[in-house]
């Protein structure tokens, strides 16, 4: 079991498969960032992701999720799922759905059944304007056929003000029929994405326009939940709010990270990193490594956010991009 020194105990890790991404959504890729992709030998081969999954298995983690960039874009993506499918963990994917079609068997086979979908906006014209592609058709087209199939889906907005903060009633609206749970997420800084305090339409903000238009109640949230979950009286769906910037849930936090080029961040906000990758390839034992890695973990956001909104600015907080954390 991993227990930091806080006493929580971690048993869930976050895996990105890659920085790269087929989408390029202004709040999460920094404008510089394409020149920068990492070379292929600094990053984890499947045998070192399978490898490192298992050191971190046999220590207790029993969840593994697959981010990126965008982890279906990682072209030995079928391997890595077949393989990590394999071990006595619960895996999960989140993905901007795009490729979602190519793989969907492949989810099906392997027992992957739990996927989260990033989807900012219910508009063509917004979502090219986020994503500077024009995917919008393809993936609310996957969306709709992971609910078809019979996927766990959670679709995760990220709110911000003026962007896209008045489509979050029709987000809900989404909730009324389908087995769908939406994730409003206030917007965090993460380095050059352009954070800008004024732009986070906060938690308090987002229940008070849902409040105008639906009449809803709190669910029970499960020990470890980022969301805090709801439902609209009679939908089928629920709604839930991420709201790290102004309420963050780090008590109970179980999380670690795996960058793409093997680095362990113990916190999404860590500026302190573990080299796994270069200890295995090494031939070290990792396990003193993730375990100081672990211990080191500050009580919340990484020691780098203190206070409320009002006293937080990006330039001091130093960290990686969100494209090159994978969330
Ligand atoms: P599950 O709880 O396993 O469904 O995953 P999740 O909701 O944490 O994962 P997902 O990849 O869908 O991320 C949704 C949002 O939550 C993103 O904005 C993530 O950056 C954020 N998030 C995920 N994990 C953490 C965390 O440990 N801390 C904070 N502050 N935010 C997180
Ligand atoms: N703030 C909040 N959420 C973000 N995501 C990416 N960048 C940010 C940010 N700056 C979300 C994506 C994806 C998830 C992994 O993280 O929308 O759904
Ligand atoms: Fe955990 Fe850090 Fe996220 Fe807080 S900010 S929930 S400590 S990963």
């Amino acid at each position: 079991m991993l227990v930091d020194s806080f006493n929580r105990k971690h048993d869930y890790l976050r895996i990105s498969l890659t920085d790269k991404c087929n989408l390029r959504c202004l709040y999460c890729m920094p404008v510089d960032l394409p020149e920068s992709f990492l070379a292929t030998r600094s990053m984890m081969n499947v045998d070192e992701i399978v490898a490192i999954a298992k050191v971190f298995v046999d220590l207790g983690v029993t969840k593994i999720r697959l981010t990126g960039g965008e982890p279906l874009v990682r072209k030995e993506v079928r391997e890595i799922i077949s393989r990590l499918a394999k071990f006595p963990v619960q895996l999960a994917l989140t993905t901007n759905a795009v490729l979602v079609d190519e793989y969907i068997d492949l989810f099906v086979e392997t027992g992957l059944r739990s996927v989260n979908v990033s989807l900012d906006s219910l508009e063509a014209s917004t979502f090219e304007i986020l994503s500077q592609r024009k995917h919008f058709s393809k993936v609310v087209a996957n969306i709709q056929l992971l609910l078809d199939r019979g996927f766990h889906v959670k679709l995760n907005m990220v709110v911000l003000k003026e962007v896209n903060h008045k489509e979050i009633p029709a987000f809900v609206e989404m909730t009324k029929n389908a087995h769908l749970h939406v994730r409003f997420i206030e917007f965090m800084p993460f380095k050059g994405n352009g954070w800008d305090k004024q732009q986070v339409f906060s938690s308090d903000e987002i229940i008070s326009l849902i409040n105008k238009n639906f009449q809803f109640h709190k669910l029970t949230d499960r020990p470890h939940d980022t969301a805090r979950n709801f439902r609209v009286d009679n939908h089928v769906g629920t709604f839930a709010i991420i709201s790290t910037m102004t309420e963050p849930f780090c008590d109970t936090c179980n999380r670690l990270r795996l960058t793409s080029d093997g680095k362990m961040k113990n916190c999404l906000f860590s500026n302190g990193e573990a080299d796994i990758l270069s200890a295995l390839r090494k031939g070290d034992d990792l396990v003193p490594i993730i375990r100081q890695c672990v211990w080191q973990k500050k009580a919340a956001r990484g020691g780098q956010m203190m206070g409320d909104l009002g006293d937080i600015s990006a330039e001091n907080i130093d960290n990686r991009s969100m494209i090159s954390i994978g969330g």
